[in-house]
């Protein structure tokens, strides 16, 4: 007989699945996104991106790049002219000298990720990296059946977060093959220092363990300097490194999908071969707008970064006029991730607020156990909608 539906899910075929891809919880922040979603009343501060579009320039070239017929399949490795735009704008920003073979180009950060990590870590490895930390950077390993040590960052009000290096150098065993650095970091803004960049190099290099730095937030910091401290002037063709950036976050492209490795010549042949089969190549219209993102953008980076500075006082100001908000101090990325005192169910916290006041914020749970406790608000957006939050934050605070 024909079945006529699929409305009940069945264990036969659920249970064919691998058990890390059953046990992949789903995202708390889109169980709290999905209550609030469509609703016109709402200040979105959950997820981590921009509100706004991406700059015309950038659509443009897409589009000139579409009507000129670039629909057809590329290289695996991205187009040449955007893998030397890339190298020179690494070039430009870190005085380093990379050729355009030490770059993939890829669909997202996300996927870069992905493919970073198929490429050096298999059943049985194991993974070392710090928390509270983005969830995917701890499921993907997962879904490669390697196991996961995060190291907890400490929270201080004035001092921001930490990160005990030594503590980090202790979780690594000899099945280790990985460490995931997040920097800076999403949730917390937490940046590693050069100092501890060169320690933890020498340690890696010392045991034979990757390195692979998600800089995706590379150019959103607010100390005065143009890019955090990177791993990239660390590369060398004798390294076990590799750097995941994204166009997403700087160039406001979320939504594009553009992204890229930057590594030793010997790492990039083998991760062009795991492009192929991920996803084959990032599209060509969109590898054109990403370069003229790279060669025309940094106007916009700049100016992009000054709003978010601008918003993030107004935010820091704001909470810290909260008597029981702790928020520690975090000079990076695009969140503000604080602390509640007396408020230990964070999604439920961030349900509720949604509910009454039409405030949508991230509970820290998405983050890992470490981040109990703590609420994300991403602060992309203009000052307008920070002072809308935190009035609601405000009243709902003062009703608890
Ligand atoms: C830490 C971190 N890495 C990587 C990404 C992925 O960015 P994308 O896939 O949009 O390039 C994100 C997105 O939120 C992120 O927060």
């Amino acid at each position: 007989m024909r079945e006529t539906g699929f409305a009940s899910s069945n264990s036969f075929v659920s249970e064919g699945i691998r058990s890390v891809v059953r046990d992949i919880a789903p995202s708390q922040i889109r169980e709290v996104a999905h209550l609030g979603m469509g609703r016109d009343d709402v200040v979105p501060l959950w997820f981590g991106e921009p509100d706004q579009p991406t700059p015309e320039f950038i659509c443009r070239a897409a589009m000139d790049a579409l009507a000129a017929g670039d629909t057809f399949y590329q290289p695996n490795a991205g187009i040449a002219p955007l893998r030397t735009a890339l190298s020179d704008y690494m070039n430009g920003l870190y005085g380093t000298a990379l050729l355009p073979d030490n770059v993939i180009v890829t669909v997202s950060g996300l996927n870069a990720i992905m493919v970073a990590l198929q490429a050096v870590l298999g059943a049985g490895d194991h993974l070392v990296t710090t928390a509270p930390i983005w969830p995917n950077l701890v499921a993907i390993p997962r879904v490669l059946g390697a196991s996961v040590t995060t190291v907890p960052l400490q929270a201080d009000a004035k001092a921001g977060w930490q990160l005990d290096l030594q503590a980090l150098f202790d979780a690594c065993r000899p099945s280790t093959k990985v460490i995931l650095l997040n920097t800076p970091n999403n949730p917390t803004g937490w940046m590693m220092s050069e100092g501890d960049q060169a320690k933890l190099v020498a340690f890696a290099e010392e045991r034979g363990i990757w390195i692979i730095a998600d800089e995706v937030y590379a150019r959103l910091v607010y100390n005065g300097q143009d890019y955090a401290p990177s791993f990239v002037p660390f590369l060398r063709e004798d390294r076990r490194i590799m750097v995941i950036n994204s166009f997403s976050k700087a160039w406001a492209m979320t939504g594009w999908r553009l992204g890229w490795i930057t590594a030793s010549r010997a790492a990039c042949i083998e991760l062009e071969k795991l492009m192929e089969f991920n996803v084959s190549c990032p599209a060509g219209f969109i590898q054109q707008a990403g370069i003229v993102a790279l060669r025309e953008g940094e106007d916009f980076v700049a100016t992009a970064r000054a709003c978010y500075a601008r918003s993030r006082q107004v935010l820091v100001d704001r909470l810290s006029a909260m008597p029981r908000v702790m928020l520690p101090a975090a000079d990076a990325a695009f969140y503000a991730f604080f602390h509640i005192d007396g408020v230990t169910d964070t999604l439920g916290f961030a349900k509720k607020l949604l509910g009454e006041q039409g405030i949508g914020l991230a509970p820290g749970e998405a983050f890992g156990p470490e981040g109990a406790g703590f609420i994300r608000a991403c602060y992309a957006v203009s000052e307008d909608r920070i002072h809308q939050a935190m009035d609601g934050m405000e009243r709902f605070l003062n009703t608890m």
